[in-house]
């Protein structure tokens, strides 16, 4: 009967040791390294993954799409779309963003583009997808993109590309978007 006892108190003693080690086991969600986790400096806004479903730039009308853009660009949008698309090699866009969704490691997609800056914009506040667009390019990292670091992205852009530049750019951008892919495929 004795020895019947001592088992159970000791059987007890285990289980409850478990339950309060199990207790002080850490939460495993913690240790993991969030892909998302960027380090930001001083007037940087980290931008959050794109939501689902993803809003759709052809439901904005033009006014939408430009508003906020400064003065000196507003009155040259749109640009030419093409001549937006060859100024992407010579300043070595293309290298490190992609039409496609493959290499994202280095930069995030072109893929849709626009689509994606109409969320961009209302996560971050910005008036509309073209000023998104556009203060990525001139002043890269006042947002940065979630799963990318800031001072990754060439922060030239401004003083190598006029006014006229950065609208043709901003139009290629701009044309990006979903109903262009869909065609096209
Ligand atoms: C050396 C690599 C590199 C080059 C060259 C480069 N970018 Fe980027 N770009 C990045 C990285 C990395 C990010 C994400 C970090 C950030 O948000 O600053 C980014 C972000 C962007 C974004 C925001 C994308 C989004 O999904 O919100 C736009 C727009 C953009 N770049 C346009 C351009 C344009 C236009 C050029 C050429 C004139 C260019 N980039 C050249 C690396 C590059």
């Amino acid at each position: 009967m004795a020895r019947r006892t001592l088992l159970k108190t000791t059987l007890s003693a285990a289980m409850l040791a478990m339950v309060l080690f199990s207790a002080c086991a850490p939460d495993p969600s913690l240790q993991l390294i969030s892909p998302n986790m960027v380090i930001l400096g001083e007037g940087e806004v980290f931008v959050p993954p794109t939501p689902t479903p993803r809003p759709r730039i052809a439901v904005l009308t033009d006014e939408e799409i430009y508003a906020g853009l400064p003065d000196t660009i507003a009155p040259l949008m749109p640009g030419d779309s093409a001549a937006g698309e060859a100024l992407t090699v010579p300043h070595g866009c293309t290298g490190c963003h992609q039409l496609d969704n493959s290499l994202v490691e280095i930069a995030p997609t072109w893929f849709e583009i626009a689509d994606t800056a109409v969320g961009r914009a209302r996560q971050t506040g910005e008036a509309g997808p073209a000023l998104y667009l556009y203060t990525s390019i001139t002043d890269p990292d006042s947002f940065v993109v979630s799963g990318y670091n800031s001072g990754e992205m060439p922060q030239t852009f401004s003083d190598d590309m006029d006014a006229q530049d950065l609208a043709h750019l901003l139009t290629y951008l701009l044309s990006l978007r979903a109903e262009a892919a869909v065609q096209e495929q």
